[in-house]
């Protein structure tokens, strides 16, 4: 399984711990298949819109599972990003469990749609989101800010002539939500360029 380093960035950005982790838009599910793999999280759910896709990634589940740890949940849901079930997913889900929202390989403009839905179900639940648009940043970054989101990590990803801003974001933890991102993202990408001006 070879990932791009886009995705491969994602995965290393899932480092604390969380009861379920969702890997919203996932198309291939490679991504949530390398979080599986990593082991730290134990339950995961794939979500995509589209019937053929979420048929075939659960072909591919059953027959490459077993690469998966053995304590190692998932399930393949078809249904749109905006309409998930936060607190009932998991059958044995309190309101304290841990949860974190990846939306991932969409525009800008569709994640501030499905976030204006899903915000309002978070009340009173621990939900992380980790957000990777493929355009219209600066707007999505402006209403993470309205919405009163906080930067807990970031990340620049060069990849094929284009740039990409991961975020790691929550309502309890991290520092203000930058419009143009924050020092956690672009002090990784000066530094080559330190070095070689000195
Ligand atoms: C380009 S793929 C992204 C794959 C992967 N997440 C990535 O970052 O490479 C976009 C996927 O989002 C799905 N999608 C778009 N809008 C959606 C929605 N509202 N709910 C669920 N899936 C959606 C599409 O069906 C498609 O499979």
């Amino acid at each position: 399984m070879k990932l791009n380093k886009r995705l491969l960035t994602l995965s290393e950005m899932v480092n604390e711990h969380y009861d379920l982790v969702w890997d919203c838009c996932c198309d291939h599910g490679l991504l949530g298949f390398k979080i599986l793999a990593d082991g730290v999280i134990k339950e995961l759910n794939f979500v995509d819109l589209v019937p053929d896709i979420t048929n075939k990634l659960k072909r591919k589940l059953q027959q490459h599972g077993h690469h998966l740890p053995k304590d190692a949940q998932w399930q393949v849901l078809c249904q749109d990003v905006s309409e998930i079930a936060l607190a009932k997913s998991a059958s044995q889900l309190t309101n304290d469990a841990r949860q974190l929202v990846i939306i991932s390989g969409i525009g800008g403009d569709l994640i501030i749609e499905i976030l204006n839905k899903l915000t309002p179900n978070c009340s009173g639940l621990h939900v992380d989101f980790l957000l990777c648009p493929v355009q219209h940043t600066y707007k999505l970054r402006k209403r993470l800010r309205e919405l009163q989101f906080k930067s807990k990590d970031e990340r620049l990803v060069l990849e094929n002539n284009r740039g990409y801003e991961l975020m790691l974001i929550s309502h309890s933890a991290g520092q203000a939500m930058s419009l143009t991102g924050s020092d956690m993202m672009w002090k990784i990408i000066l530094w080559p360029q330190v070095i070689l001006t000195n």
